[in-house]
């Protein structure tokens, strides 16, 4: 990872909620450091706090301490190089394939024409050429968050996080969505930040893993992984740094 540049630090981040009833808090001093062009995967148990935390990242939500350095420099709104591919797909019902990918640009008053092709270009990339004019209803789920992936790309940022979005979906689509993912990754360079509560897919997808305790989040370990690619599932290096994680996750994963 040596050679490779610094393209944000998460530094010191705590979340505490305050409500009449008292305080809670999800996120405990969590550090680590994003590299350009890495895909970085988040890897903790159920209600842990990981989208309270991409939310910080991304400048969303406040937080109670701690910085988001980006490029060097401190970022405390909305970073607009970091798109977000959400949990769960919020598509407009009403707006066609070709509509929902263009939101961004349309807010950014971007022209039409150069709106349409940049669109098309992401269409094309996550296969969905053919479903411009269909609407979300007429889609599966898998194609549904193609859309979001197309519709987060369209606003070309430079960081890309994915807050699980296969969770949803059955076994072997979310396989041929991962897939999907790190042709895009491969294909467009950028960098990723990836969250999941699956240990077979944090190892199958990431070039790192930061593995986060269970609720509040703490980051327990940092594991580089640098298994050739495309990753063997069954092979013998694959599923000892599987076990070697495993052992030390809090149980719900
Ligand atoms: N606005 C809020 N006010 C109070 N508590 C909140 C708020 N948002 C999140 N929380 C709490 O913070 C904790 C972490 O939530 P978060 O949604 O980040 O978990 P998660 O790890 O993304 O869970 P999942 O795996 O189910 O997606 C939860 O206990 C949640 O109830
Ligand atoms: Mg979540």
């Amino acid at each position: 990872m040596e050679q490779l540049k610094r393209k944000m630090e998460i530094k010191n981040i705590s979340k505490t909620f305050y409500s009449k009833e008292g305080y809670f808090t999800a996120i405990e001093d969590v550090s680590f450091d994003v590299y350009d062009g890495e895909f970085l995967v988040l890897l903790g148990p159920g209600r842990c706090g990981k989208t309270v935390l991409l939310n910080i990242i991304a400048g969303l939500e406040s937080k109670t301490t701690g910085s988001i350095i980006y490029d060097g420099k401190e970022i405390n709104n909305v970073n607009p190089e970091v798109g977000m591919v959400f949990q769960k797909t919020a598509l407009m019902p009403f707006k066609t394939v070709m509509q929902n990918v263009e939101l961004g640009l349309k807010f950014r008053h971007i022209p039409k024409k150069e709106r349409e092709e940049t669109c098309q270009k992401y269409i094309n990339l996550v296969g969905l050429q053919g479903f411009e004019k269909s609407y979300p209803k007429a889609l599966s789920g898998g194609m549904k968050q193609r859309v979001g992936i197309a519709r987060a790309y369209a606003n070309n940022p430079k960081v890309l996080i994915m807050d699980e979005p296969f969770g949803a979906l059955d076994a072997q689509t979310r396989y041929a969505m991962q897939n999907e993912v790190l042709r895009i990754w491969e294909q467009e360079k950028r960098t990723f930040i990836y969250v999941t509560n699956n240990i077979e897919e944090a190892c199958y997808l990431g070039t790192r893993i930061v593995l986060l305790s269970d609720c509040p989040a703490r980051v327990k370990e940092v594991y580089p992984i640098d298994l050739p690619r495309p990753r063997n599932m069954v092979s013998k290096e694959f599923l000892d740094l599987r076990a070697k994680i495993s052992d030390n996750t809090d149980l719900s994963i």
